[in-house]
């Protein structure tokens, strides 16, 4: 007996209808990000391993998740991508597409996590990055998008927590105040924690190790240390969230799981989710990382959200169900003859959706695949049919059979069907 195989642990197989609804969300994001004039970029599934160590030598992500690439030469150069914003500064880099340049993605992203709901190995995101402007305007454009297609895919209970990790002076002197901080109470601070003090400071406020918390909540606030232009970066980019009536929490110890933030960062929690898997998205901006990829001192900022628990909060909900998928004619044929071949790819070719049986079976059998197709009309072709080149049409919710001309088929048809499928969204 031969050997049988499964999914890769954190991999997912995903067939209809739950792939239509995957299709959707996809076209949903496309259509309501080009609305604002964002183009699609493609990056590669992998890049330069130093192309990821910019998310952050301190991060998880890096240090621990990456799914790095066995090179021939035994050397590993290459990982697939934890997440995109790395490759599309990479591309920026690398091309120079004129500023602003506004870019989204879609596509799975691969980290070594240890799975279980909400959390896989190979994730699905959607997302968008702005090049260019440092302009706060820009930050809320982001936001506000972001909110808006969680509230276009009919998700209700999704809160924006959202904080600023300030930049240049401020943050250099909150990092060392939070070096001092937690320096002094080196006994007290998990092993772990004791480690990422001594790669980045500002991480340790991302530990959820219980013997941390009462450090990290005693810790200083960076809101204290925000040099004056970012907090008046920080100040418009809530005016801004007010005016559009957004609302968002203030969470200043969110520092988020990639090193590369300066200023804004945010994220989004969804209630319906159990708390360990419930951001459904994050961003903020990145003015630092085109120049660590080699490219001009160009400012960034953007989000991902996660495809996979936005469609299980989906589910949660009751929201965005599956389009309507499947055909809307099925053609059955108990002659040998090629009439159904040529029915179908005529039917198809005038963009109507058809199915048919194969192998010769019974009209028994083959009108049962009808009904389980969820066609509208089933159209039968026996050796009579055949022999007066007619087609019998079989409405399958009732309503009387018919026999029409073979060559009136698709013009009989039409009013019969209910225009484009497909769920709007
Ligand atoms: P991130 O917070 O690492 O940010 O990921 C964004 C979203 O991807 C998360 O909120 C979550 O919904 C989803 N996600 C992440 N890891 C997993 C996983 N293992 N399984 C399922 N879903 C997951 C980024 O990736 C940044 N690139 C976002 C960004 C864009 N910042 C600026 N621009």
């Amino acid at each position: 007996m031969s050997e049988t195989f499964q999914a890769p642990r954190g991999t997912r197989d995903i067939f209809p209808p739950e792939s239509d609804r995957w299709r959707a969300l996809a076209a949903a994001f496309a259509d309501h990000v080009s609305l604002a004039g964002y183009g699609q970029v493609i990056p590669p599934m992998f890049e330069d391993l130093a192309v990821f160590s910019r998310v952050g030598e301190s991060t998880d992500v890096v240090r621990k998740e990456m799914f790095v690439l066995a090179a021939r030469d035994g050397e590993a150069h290459q990982a697939l991508r934890p997440e995109q914003t790395a490759s599309v500064c990479r591309m920026f880099a690398q091309h120079r597409p004129p500023l602003p340049w506004k870019a989204w993605y879609a596509g799975p992203n691969f980290r070594y996590e240890k799975p279980q709901k909400g959390r896989y190995r190979q994730f699905d995101q959607v997302g968008l990055e702005v090049l260019g402007p440092d302009d706060a305007d820009v930050d809320v454009e982001v936001i506000a998008l972001a909110w808006r297609f969680y509230e276009r895919v009919g998700l209700r209970q999704v809160r924006l927590l959202l904080n600023s990790l300030g930049d240049g002076p401020g943050r250099v002197r909150y990092v060392e105040a939070l070096r001092v901080h937690f320096g002094a109470h080196l006994d007290a601070l998990s092993e772990a924690s004791r480690e990422t003090l001594a790669q980045n400071p500002l991480r340790v406020l991302d530990s959820k190790r219980p013997e941390d918390a009462a450090l990290v909540a005693a810790a200083p606030q960076l809101a204290d240390y925000l040099s004056e232009p970012d907090a008046e970066h920080f100040a418009r980019v809530r005016r801004g969230l007010d005016a559009l009536g957004i609302p968002y929490q203030l969470e200043p110890r969110l520092v988020r799981g990639l090193d590369y933030y300066t200023r804004t960062t945010f994220e989004f929690a969804a209630d319906a989710l159990d708390a360990a898997q419930n951001a459904v998205g994050g961003g903020g901006r990145y003015d630092g990382l085109v120049a660590d990829l080699g490219g001009p001192a160009v400012p960034g900022v953007g989000f991902a959200l996660g495809v996979d628990r936005i469609l299980l909060a989906c589910d949660a909900e009751g929201a965005f169900p599956p389009p309507r998928a499947g055909v809307e004619v099925f053609v059955v044929s108990t002659t040998p003859g090629t009439e159904a071949v040529e029915l179908c790819d005529e039917l198809r070719r005038a963009g109507v959706r058809v199915d048919r049986a194969f192998d010769g079976r019974s009209m028994k059998s083959q009108m049962k695949a009808a009904d389980r197709s969820g066609a509208v009309v089933a159209l039968l072709i026996g050796d009579r049919e055949a022999a007066e080149r007619v087609v019998t049409m079989r409405p399958m919710h009732g309503g009387e059979q018919r026999t029409v001309g073979r060559d009136d088929v698709l013009r009989e048809l039409r009013p019969m069907l209910d225009g484009p499928s497909g769920a709007d969204h």
